[in-house]
This record gives structure tokens, C-alpha cells and sequence, in this order.
């Protein structure tokens, strides 16, 4: 069976949209693959601080962050669900890009250059943005990021399922809008 890494930033947990979209789409795609699951939120991620950064000189990498970087590099694909904070996504996030981005493992060089040492070609980015900014709007700096760490990593093609304006729409709407894009995931996931 193939495996799928879900990296959940949802920091609102039960009460989170975007979580309410990820999770059918994660149910479904979970017959098909085998899921390895970090839930952020619960992992008390801290920054590299000076203690941290030291000892990753010395080769000393908490083994969590060691195993996470290795599953991320073996994985087929790879699902990030994260609410849209601060015109991107929440600092746990980035707080565990810098934990797991470890040398030889999910990256290396060739002397002149990083070069990725993952091989998920598919990512898949579930988020709700509070403002109307859709993908690929210069106000959304989530989705620019995360392809960016992906040419350092090595990641293929990702699709970005989102609902904007979510602050400002009625419950009504936003429920239709939530349930539209939980659809259009569950479309995706029978050939993802
Ligand atoms: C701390 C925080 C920061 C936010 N920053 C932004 C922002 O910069 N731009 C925006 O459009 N919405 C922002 N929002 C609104 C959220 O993107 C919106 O409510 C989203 O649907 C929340 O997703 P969730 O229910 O999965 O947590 C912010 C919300 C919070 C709690």
C-alpha cells in the first residue's frame, strides 16, 4: 500500500472549517493509502532555538522530527490542511517545516545546490482564507510557500482546494461553499 502524510495545522481543532473539509477527504483517501498523521496542534512545536540549532550541528535531532523528516522523504503523497493566518498559515506550521527539513533526509546538495530527497509527486493543500482571497492572489503567501519548500524538497504538482471569504459569507453560504469543496476533494481522491 501506497503512504500519504497528513500534516494537520488546524489550530481550532474540532471547530476548525478547514479541518471540517480535510477530514472526509483524508476518510477516503485513507482506503487507499497508508496514513501517517501529525496533528500540529498537539505536538508542541517549538521553533530552532540557540539550544536546538546547537545540537542539530552535532548531529543530535530529536527523534520525532528525525522520523517525521523520514516519512515525508519515503511518502507518495502528501496532505496539508492549514487555516489561513496572518495572509498565510499558522507559525506551528513553519515551526514544523524547520523541525523536519533536515539534511540528507528530506534535502541534500550537490556542491553547487540543494537538491530534494522526497518523491511524493502530489501534494494536496486544504485551506479556508477568513478575507476573499482567492489562490494564486499575491495577498495569499500560504500556497507560494509551500511550493517553494517543495522544489527544495523534491515535491511534485500540488492542488490547492480552498474557500475564501469565509468571515464575511453566511453560515448558509459558507455551509454550501464547505460542502462543495469537500465534493470536489472527494472527486480528486478517487484518482489522486
Ligand atoms: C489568528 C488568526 C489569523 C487570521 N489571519 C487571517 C488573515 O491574515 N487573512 C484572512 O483572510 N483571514 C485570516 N483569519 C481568518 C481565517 O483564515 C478564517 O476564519 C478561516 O476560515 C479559519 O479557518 P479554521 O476554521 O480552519 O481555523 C485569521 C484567523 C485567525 C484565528
Amino acid at each position: 500500500m501506497k503512504s500519504l502524510v497528513i500534516i494537520d495545522a488546524c489550530v481550532r481543532q474540532s471547530d476548525s472549517r478547514t479541518l471540517r473539509i480535510a477530514e472526509p477527504i483524508i476518510d477516503a483517501l485513507s482506503k487507499r493509502y497508508k496514513v501517517t498523521r501529525y496533528d500540529l496542534p498537539e505536538m508542541d512545536i517549538v521553533p530552532l532555538n540557540p539550544g536546538l540549532f546547537k545540537e542539530r550541528g552535532l548531529g543530535e535531532i530529536p527523534a520525532w522530527a528525525r522520523e517525521a523528516a523520514s516519512a515525508i522523504a519515503k511518502a507518495d503523497r502528501i496532505l496539508i490542511a492549514a487555516p489561513f493566518w496572518d495572509m498565510s498559515f499558522p507559525a506551528v506550521l513553519k515551526c514544523f517545516f524547520e523541525q523536519v527539513s533536515l539534511f540528507d533526509i528530506t534535502f541534500t546538495d550537490n556542491g553547487k545546490t540543494c537538491v530534494g530527497l522526497c518523491k511524493a509527486p502530489k501534494v494536496l493543500y486544504i485551506t479556508t482564507r477568513g478575507m476573499d482571497i482567492p489562490t494564486g492572489s499575491f495577498l495569499d503567501q500560504g500556497s507560494p510557500y509551500l511550493r517553494a519548500l517543495g522544489a527544495l524538497w523534491n515535491l511534485g504538482e500540488m492542488t490547492v482546494l480552498d474557500v475564501h471569504n469565509t468571515d464575511y459569507m453566511s453560515e448558509e453560504e459558507l455551509n454550501l461553499e464547505i460542502n462543495s469543496t469537500i465534493e470536489e476533494g472527494l472527486e480528486l481522491a478517487k484518482a489522486w
